[in-house]
């Protein structure tokens, strides 16, 4: 098959001024070579594209493919993710991954969460904080509310997250929503903050095919920031984070549960990764999905998963595509040479 590869490669960014944080979702080519490298191996021919510009001069220019592999994740709006899925749906190109509605919807955490919620999905009690003016009027914002977890609206990677997110009184949710409000130009998601384990669950295919990979917990140890998977724990996971595969039939039973879910109910496809953590009794809630899961094959959390399942990144990556092509088996047309 001929497949097209949509990404953002992070080192063209900085090389223009982008910062760090602002390019900290980007692919490296570590993570790009792998992925052109597993699907050559699975025998497509692969066909290099980029970011959603270079799409649309290829577009433009008449270039089509059979599929695009697509894991860009866009710089600019809410929406960011959706854009290079709209433009392949606009062009009637088949993709892997999710469709605009979902990737929009899973990047405001709080839409996603008001969904899954809908459903009777668990998930900490929340609100949106817009501007500081929010906080005065805000009415849940009591005393007895706190501890609170705050993070940025629409990111992901860790990015906003540290030991400060997690906030103990009135005049410390104040300075973090400041914070991250000046930082990130965006609103400020406060939810109840759950103190029990953490896990995080892979899936692939889509629908009634969607399965559970495996549970990996995540435990952090001493030298890492105190309990928070946060955007510096993640870097430096190596000497911080400890990553289990979990056994336990009922752990598995009730994350996988969740997870299948909220996966199902926001409409993910191909593959993805949801993020639980459990109260202190030790009941799990829905935190996030990640419907475009980081695919470093080393570092990524999913990759990390897989390979302590035994699922080869390769495999992974084959699996992602044969969902993908389940969807336009019998509608997809050949294209000329
Ligand atoms: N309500 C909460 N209570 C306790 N800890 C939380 C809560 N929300 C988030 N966290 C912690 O912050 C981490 C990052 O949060 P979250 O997964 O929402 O952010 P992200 O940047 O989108 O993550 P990813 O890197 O998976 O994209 C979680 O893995 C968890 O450790
Ligand atoms: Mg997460």
């Amino acid at each position: 098959m001929k497949i097209g590869f949509t990404y953002d490669l992070r080192r063209e960014y900085t090389a223009l001024g982008f910062s760090d944080e602002e390019t900290a979702e980007f692919d490296s080519d570590v993570t790009i070579n792998a992925i052109e490298g597993a699907l050559q191996g699975l025998g497509h021919d692969v066909l290099r594209i980029g970011n959603i510009y270079e799409l649309t001069r290829q577009l433009a220019a008449g270039n089509r493919w059979d599929m695009v592999f697509n894991i860009s994740e866009g710089l600019y709006g809410a929406a960011r993710e959706s854009q290079v899925p709209a433009l392949l749906d606009a062009y009637r190109i088949p993709y892997t991954f999710s469709d605009p509605l979902t990737l929009a919807v899973s990047l405001d955490k709080a839409v996603a969460k008001k969904l899954v919620q809908h459903a009777g999905v668990p998930t900490p009690e929340f609100f949106v904080i817009q501007s500081l003016d929010d906080i005065r009027h805000e009415k849940r914002v009591r005393k007895n509310i706190f501890p609170l977890f705050v993070k940025p609206l629409t990111e992901g990677t860790g990015k906003g997250i540290s030991a400060e997110s997690i906030v103990w009184d009135l005049a410390a949710f104040t300075k973090q929503c400041g914070n991250l409000l000046g930082r990130f130009g965006q609103p400020v998601l406060a939810e109840s903050y759950l103190p029990g384990r953490e896990f995080t669950v892979g899936i692939t295919g889509t629908g009634e095919h969607a399965e559970c990979i495996g549970v990996m917990e995540i435990t952090l140890n001493k030298e890492a920031e105190p309990a928070v998977y946060s955007y510096l724990n993640k870097e430096f996971y190596e000497e911080r984070v400890v990553y289990s595969l979990i056994e336990d039939k009922d752990i598995i039973s009730e994350a996988s549960d969740i997870a299948l879910r909220a996966y199902r109910i926001l409409g993910c496809r191909d593959a993805g990764r949801v993020d639980l953590k459990a109260d202190p009794q030790g009941k799990l809630s829905f935190l996030e999905i990640n419907p475009l899961a980081g695919l470093h094959p080393v570092r990524s959390d999913l990759s990390i998963l897989c390979g302590k399942t035994g699922v080869p990144y390769t495999a992974l990556i084959s699996r992602i595509v044969e969902s993908a092509l389940e969807r336009v088996r019998g509608v997809l047309e050949p294209v000329d040479a």
